[in-house]
């Protein structure tokens, strides 16, 4: 019997409560096809950051390393400037481990309504390959003459030859897989003169080596335009850090809804653990009241069985998670529906564990 090490961060706010019924689903999901999982729990968050100055100990990294995989919730809370607790967090370990690939699918879901008018689930089905370890999100600038009227402030924006061809790679081969064979780059090659221009030219480059692709390119800012009119246009998207960050978020919306959508932080060479994690965020608004929607977070539980090796195993959530929608179930707020957090959890675990 297969045993996976699975680190579990539920983090903030919201991340506490979907967690939880990630785990209930991923259960579920172990006994039925056949392999365990063994958890361990972290409780770093921004509550560790008010007792100790950190948001995790020194040697965290070290201890997530034992780890297959890790399941995170979401960090951030009031109280903590957000670059605090994300810099010392979520982003030392996409970095650290080198989860150079944030994978994130947007799928228009049976039963889910979209804002678009006339639009069906086979109009919205496209991942978003972020660039998850360089680009926009540097640490490289700073403050000068704080409190002069010289001051400013500046921040390096960097890609990499590795880095860029690296997540071009992973988008090319995924989109071998699918159907359509598509890809498109997020560019701005026109406003920004350096690195947006290398950028093209990696793509360029790396396209050659796929003649069974097709490519188009679009600056991010109709791109976004062109998420909200064509969804159908896309079937992989391939953009840097922030470009990736800003589409991933729109692309779900328009499929409905933030609550549902995951994210792989994925390490393709298995030399580090990766992390599985919603999309969004720790929801200050929502939390504590229990009426999150866990679907992102038991969707992005599929990626990790997904990438364990567990293939049958995830692809039955994932299944399931379009049955229990399509056929009218349990669904939060935000899918326009009144079961709270705990109700749409264990409604896809008795499902995933029967099916
Ligand atoms: P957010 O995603 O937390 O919330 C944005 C809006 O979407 C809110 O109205 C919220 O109620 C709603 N929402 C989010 N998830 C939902 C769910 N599962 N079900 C129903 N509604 C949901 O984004 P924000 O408000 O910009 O950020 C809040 C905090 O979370 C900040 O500290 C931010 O830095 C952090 N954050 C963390 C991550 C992460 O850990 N990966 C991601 C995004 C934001
Ligand atoms: C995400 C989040 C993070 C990011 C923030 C919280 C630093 O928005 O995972 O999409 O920008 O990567
Ligand atoms: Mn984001």
């Amino acid at each position: 019997r297969k045993k996976y090490r699975i680190a579990v961060i539920p983090g903030d706010g919201i991340g506490k409560e979907t967690t939880p019924e990630g785990l209930r689903v991923l259960d579920a999901a172990a006994r039925r096809f056949g392999f365990d999982l063994e958890l361990t729990h972290y409780d770093w968050s921004c509550e560790t950051y008010a007792q100790t100055g950190k948001m995790m100990p020194d040697d965290g990294l070290e201890q997530l390393r034992q780890s297959d995989s890790v399941f995170l919730g979401a960090v951030g809370w009031p109280g903590v400037p957000d670059h605090v607790s994300l810099w010392g967090l979520l982003i030392p370990i996409r970095r650290g481990f080198d989860q150079y690939v944030n994978l994130r699918p947007c799928k228009l879901l049976p039963g889910a309504t979209t804002p678009l008018a006339n639009r069906g689930p086979k109009d919205i089905d496209f991942y978003v390959v972020r660039e998850n370890t360089e680009g926009e999100y540097s640490s490289v600038g700073g403050r000068m003459f704080p409190g002069t009227d010289r001051e400013f402030v500046s921040q390096q924006s960097i890609l990499t030859r590795i880095g860029c061809d690296r997540v071009m790679k992973y988008a090319f081969e995924l989109a071998m897989t699918r159907p359509r064979k598509k890809v498109t780059s997020a560019t701005k090659s026109n406003g920004i003169t350096f690195t947006m221009p290398y950028w093209d030219e990696r793509f360029a480059e790396m396209a050659k080596n796929y003649p069974g692709v097709t490519t188009d390119q679009f600056h991010i800012d109709i791109l976004c335009a062109h998420f909200v009119q064509h969804p159908d246009w896309f079937d992989v998207v391939v953009g840097s850090n922030l470009f990736g960050d800003i589409l991933s978020d729109l692309g779900p919306a328009v499929a409905g809804s933030i609550g549902i959508a995951a994210s792989a932080n994925i390490n393709p060479e298995k030399a580090f653990p990766s992390m599985f994690e919603p999309v969004h965020g720790s929801a200050p608004d929502i939390a504590g009241k229990w009426i999150a929607n866990p679907i992102g977070q038991i969707w992005s539980g599929a990626m990790m069985l997904e990438h364990l090796g567990e293939k049958a195993a995830a692809d039955a959530i994932v299944q399931t998670i379009e049955r229990m929608l399509g056929e009218g179930g349990p669904r939060t707020r935000d899918m326009g529906g009144q079961a709270g957090t705990v109700d749409v959890g264990k409604a896809l675990a008795e499902a995933v564990g029967k099916a």
